[in-house]
C-alpha cells in the first residue's frame, strides 16, 4: 500500500459525494475514485444480504483500481455491511465507515442532550446509532426515526424546494422526535437538506452535519498509519452503475467543476 494510491469512496448514489467533497477539501494531495451504485438505489430499502453483496462487489472494484483506503460513505451500508467488508478486504486496504466518527462526536460533545437520529429504514432498523451511543454512554437519550422518502427525493434533485420543505415538515413534526436538542443526519444524502431542516427548526435544534466530522476522522487515521500522500495534486474520478443526469448535476454542484461521469455497471 503506497501513500500515493487513491482513496475509494462509495455510496448508493449522490449521498457519499457529501463525504467525498469534505475529504477532497481536507486532503488536496489525495486522489479519489467515487462509485455511486445508482442502479441499486435506494440501499435503505434493501435487505442486509443485498447491501452486503453490493458493497463487496464495489470494494473489489476499488481494490482492483489500487485504492489504499475504502470509505463506506453510506450509513445504510455502514450499519449492515461494515464487518463483511472489513473481513473481505483484509489487509489490502484500510476500511472506514461513517457511523463511528459521528458516535464519538455525539458522546464527546452532545452526550447530555436529547439526541434525535434520522436515516433510512436500513440504518434505523439496525439500531446501530443507539447501540453504539449507549455502549459508551448507557443513560444517553436517543430517539430514532426512519425518513425513507428523503434519499430518493434528494437523488431526484429535490432539495431547497417546496417538495423537500413539505416532506421534511411531515416527517419531523412526528412525536418520535419531540423535545430533541440535536439531530444527527444519519444518511449521507441528508446534508443536502441541511438548510431546509435548519429552517424547519429555526435554531431550536442543533443539526449535526456529518461529512466534515467523518473527513477529519479519516484524515487523522491515515496520518497515524503514515498513509497520507505527502505531495501531488489529487485526481477525481466518478463512476455510477446507472447514469442519471441529476447525479451529474449534484456532483457538479458540489465540486464546482465539470464532472466527467463514467457509467460502469459492475453487475453486467
Ligand atoms: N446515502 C445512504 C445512507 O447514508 C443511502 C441512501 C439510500 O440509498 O437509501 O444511508
Amino acid at each position: 500500500m503506497e501513500a500515493s494510491q487513491p482513496i475509494g469512496v462509495f455510496d448508493s448514489g449522490v449521498g457519499g459525494l457529501t463525504v467525498a467533497h469534505a475529504l477532497a477539501n481536507l486532503l488536496p494531495n489525495e486522489s479519489f475514485i467515487y462509485y455511486g451504485d445508482t442502479a441499486h438505489l435506494p440501499y435503505g430499502e434493501k435487505s442486509a444480504e443485498a447491501i452486503i453483496s453490493y458493497s463487496i462487489r464495489i470494494a473489489d472494484f476499488l481494490l482492483a483500481n489500487g485504492c489504499k483506503a475504502i470509505v463506506i460513505a453510506c450509513n445504510s451500508a455502514s450499519s449492515t455491511a461494515l464487518e463483511a467488508v472489513i473481513e473481505h478486504v483484509g489487509d489490502r486496504a484500510m476500511v472506514f465507515n461513517v457511523i463511528e466518527p459521528i458516535v464519538a462526536n455525539i458522546v464527546d460533545k452532545h452526550a447530555d442532550e436529547k439526541v434525535g437520529v434520522i436515516g433510512t429504514k436500513a440504518t434505523i432498523g439496525s439500531g446501530m446509532y443507539e447501540k453504539k451511543i449507549k455502549a459508551l454512554k448507557p443513560n444517553a437519550h436517543v430517539a430514532s426515526m426512519a425518513t425513507p422518502l428523503f434519499a430518493p427525493m434528494i437523488e431526484e434533485g429535490f432539495y431547497g424546494t417546496p417538495v423537500s420543505i413539505e416532506t421534511i415538515k411531515q416527517y419531523l413534526k412526528r412525536p418520535a422526535l419531540d423535545n430533541i436538542e440535536c439531530l444527527v443526519l444519519a444518511c449521507t444524502h441528508y446534508p443536502l437538506l441541511h438548510e431546509d431542516i435548519e429552517n424547519y427548526y429555526k435554531g431550536s435544534v442543533t443539526i449535526i452535519d456529518t461529512p466534515e466530522i467523518v473527513a477529519e476522522h479519516i484524515k487523522a487515521e491515515l496520518e497515524k498509519a503514515g498513509k497520507l500522500n505527502p505531495s501531488g495534486s489529487g485526481k477525481l474520478q466518478f463512476y455510477v452503475s446507472d447514469y442519471t443526469a441529476s447525479f451529474e448535476k449534484t456532483a457538479q454542484y458540489f465540486f464546482e467543476a465539470e464532472i466527467k461521469l463514467e457509467e460502469l455497471n459492475l453487475w453486467k
